[in-house]
């Protein structure tokens, strides 16, 4: 359907669970408050609201978390969904760190696309970020991936190395770019967004990283036609002569794409969101467990017809979003 600006909303990212096998600094240093199993959707109700978000045109899913590969039957849901008259693609961001071992199934459940999170290759930064020894298993799960043709995204949060204690960071940046080069897969660099532990961090401003790529790869140059490659995100890519994959940057911050959006997120715990900035969504668990006769599709409807124009990221006294972005879903 088209909200109130116009914008086609043909895109969920569902978050299945708030919890997660890692602890990264900028989301969730000291794990999150769990939820109790009763107050999360349960895969029924998942599915009863993707069925609803169909109606109104909803096209493509994101099954994300926290780390969705640590909720029970995450494989499972996903061939459900991928099983709904008018989804055209199931996709799904995980850590990387469960992904050999689910690999197969998740292929088997007809999985359109993995987004790996992944911010450095190397071994203790790594582990300083993320609070485990992990890198070596995502890499393994990121190559399989790969060898079995599924399309795959690295999601890189552009950090602050002098800020992180370690590292140089242009050294950072040109390693996971280089990746690209060895495999196919787009390597994709997302500014920090003020959100959760977020807000605690600085934002590396991305008109100033792509200049220093552009430099470092003279031949770098931004795609056309990136739907027809990358689908409808926000991404802007670019390719470098001789690479397997693409460059992406993702900068909510400095290059502001809101005007575009397309999505809407489910949040574990059943709330529609409409836009990462605000607190605000309908709560479709209260419709499916208390609905009084409320029509599922009409709520999410009149949900969408009110999302904001824009986040307000740059003016951090308006933002109300207080939720870490593990209950979101990034
Ligand atoms: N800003 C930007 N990205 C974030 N992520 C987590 N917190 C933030 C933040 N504050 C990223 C994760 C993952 C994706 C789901 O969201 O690193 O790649
Ligand atoms: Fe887990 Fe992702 Fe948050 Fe890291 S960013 S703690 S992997 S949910």
């Amino acid at each position: 359907m088209n909200d109130s600006y116009g914008r086609t909303i043909d895109y969920m990212r569902i978050s299945i669970t708030d919890r997660c096998n890692l602890r990264c600094k900028y989301c969730m240093p000291y794990g999150v408050e769990s939820v109790s199993h009763k107050d999360i959707l349960t895969y029924d109700e998942i599915y009863k609201i993707v069925l609803a978000g169909t109606g109104l045109g909803i096209k493509h899913l994101k099954v994300t978390g926290g780390e969705p590969l640590v909720r029970k039957g995450c494989c499972e849901l996903i061939r459900r969904l991928k099983t709904v008259p008018g989804i055209e693609h199931v996709t799904l961001t995980t850590n990387g760190i469960l992904l050999e071992e689910y690999l197969e199934e998740l292929i088997r459940s007809g999985i359109d696309g993995i987004n790996i999170s992944l911010d450095t290759l190397d071994r203790e930064a790594y582990r300083q970020i993320t609070g485990q020894d992990g890198l070596e298993a995502v890499l393994r799960g990121m190559k399989r991936a790969v060898y079995a043709s599924v399309p795959v995204k690295i999601n890189a949060v552009s950090l602050d190395w002098e800020e992180m204690g370690r590292l140089n960071k242009a050294e950072n940046w040109k390693t996971l770019v280089l990746l690209a080069q060895q495999y196919p897969v787009d390597v994709r660099f997302i500014e920090m967004m003020p959100i959760g532990c977020g807000k605690m961090f600085k934002t590396v401003n991305h008109k100033q990283l792509l200049e220093e790529m552009m430099q470092a790869f003279p031949g770098m140059e931004r795609e056309k036609d990136k739907e027809k490659r990358h689908g409808f995100g926000p991404a802007v890519y670019y390719r470098i002569p001789g690479f397997l994959g693409s460059i992406g940057l993702i900068s909510a911050i400095h290059g502001k794409f809101c005007e575009s959006c397309n999505r809407v997120r489910l949040t574990a715990q059943g709330m529609l969101k409409t836009c990462l900035c605000f607190e605000d969504g309908a709560d479709l668990r209260a419709v499916l467990r208390e609905g009084e006769g409320k029509n599922l599709e009409e709520v999410m409807k009149t949900a969408i017809m009110k999302k904001p124009a824009a986040h307000c990221f740059e003016k951090p006294e308006k933002i109300t979003e207080i939720h870490p972005m593990a209950a979101i879903g990034g």
